[in-house]
């Protein structure tokens, strides 16, 4: 099984990880993701999953991007995402715009409508509900407690394994299908006209169903190494939600390596990319912490001229 990738820069560092026995392909690049990305095959990643820098944050440890500009410093990765995705790919971006002057920032919107433009389909917008939200106090505003998912594909025709996240139903079934009415058992519409109707009998004897768009999870992250770092289960959940064993996930903003770990975890190969050395150098050793071996032979290192 090759590496999807073509050649790196003279001055980028490629740590190639293998995972001969389950015939997985780990590779963690230096540098930034816009030049790095050049050297990853067209078609050949099955979910891009990652949270980016938001916009004049964590300016002290790698830098912000001003709200105005963000659009335009993020297109450019944009296109070299969607060259670099399958047809049945998705892309899953975390971002959250934050609150400028008073008023909430408009580039997530901004980046949305340009990534239309762009090609993309935006199929799907998940919530990431931070469950230990501390609360706080703040003049003209609660505290904020989610952040975006949103999803982006090439085509409707996307591959997703739903059962892959079915949740338990909840005790709430035990209760309300122990005693069910007639019209528990026929197709009962809406009274408001809506178009909604719901058969409730359907769901007797079911132990599992299908999640909500809403992902309910803590903020707390295994690595406090990384001031925004996202938990393990952000990418654990859409990583079994749209790809299969051994498929190919990408990270273009790794940070402390996350994605990459989770990847392992579920038995996929993953590319990761960060512009921070300590970031790099973090993951490398996160990952041979957990037993990786690295590939010293793979010497795809030659210069590539931009
Ligand atoms: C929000 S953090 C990602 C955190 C990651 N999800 C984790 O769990 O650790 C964003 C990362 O993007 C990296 N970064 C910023 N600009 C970049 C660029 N142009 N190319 C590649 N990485 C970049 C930063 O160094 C930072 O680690």
């Amino acid at each position: 099984m090759a590496y999807p990738i073509k050649s790196i820069n003279a001055y980028n560092r490629a740590i190639m990880l293998d995972n001969e026995r389950k015939k997985n392909k780990y590779a963690v690049l230096l540098g930034d993701s816009k030049s790095i990305l050049q050297n990853i095959s067209s078609d050949s990643v099955d979910l891009v999953i990652t949270s980016p820098p938001y916009s004049d944050q964590r300016k002290q440890t790698y830098g912000g991007i001003k709200a105005e500009e963000y659009v335009d410093w993020f297109m450019p990765i944009a296109s070299e995402l969607q060259r670099v995705l399958k047809p049945t790919g998705t892309f899953i971006l975390n971002i959250k715009e934050k609150v400028i002057n008073g008023e909430r920032s408009t580039y997530v919107i901004e980046l949305i409508l340009e990534m239309r433009k762009q090609g993309w389909l935006w199929t799907e917008e998940f919530i990431w509900n931070k469950k230990n939200c501390y609360p706080g106090k703040w003049p003209n505003r609660f505290r904020d407690s989610w952040e975006r998912l949103l999803q982006f594909n090439k085509s409707r025709h996307f591959y997703m394994d739903q059962d892959a996240v079915k949740v338990p139903i909840g005790d709430w079934a035990k209760t309300r299908l122990s005693n069910l009415s007639d019209t528990d058992r026929i197709r009962d519409n809406a009274k408001n006209n809506s178009g909604f109707g719901k058969n409730v009998s359907n769901w007797i004897g079911r132990e599992m169903v299908y999640p909500t768009n809403v992902l309910t999870l803590a903020t707390e992250c295994y690595n406090k190494n990384h001031s925004a770092a996202f938990p393990q289960d952000i990418p654990e959940w859409f990583i079994k939600l749209f790809t299969k064993e051994h498929d190919t996930i990408l990270d273009p903003f790794l940070g402390s390596g996350t994605t990459m770990l989770v990847a392992e975890k579920l038995n996929r190969s993953c590319i990761g990319i960060d512009i921070v050395p300590e970031y790099v150098e973090m993951t490398k050793e996160r990952l041979s912490d957990i037993g990786l071996i690295y590939n010293e032979e793979e010497g795809c290192y030659e210069p590539v001229i931009y």
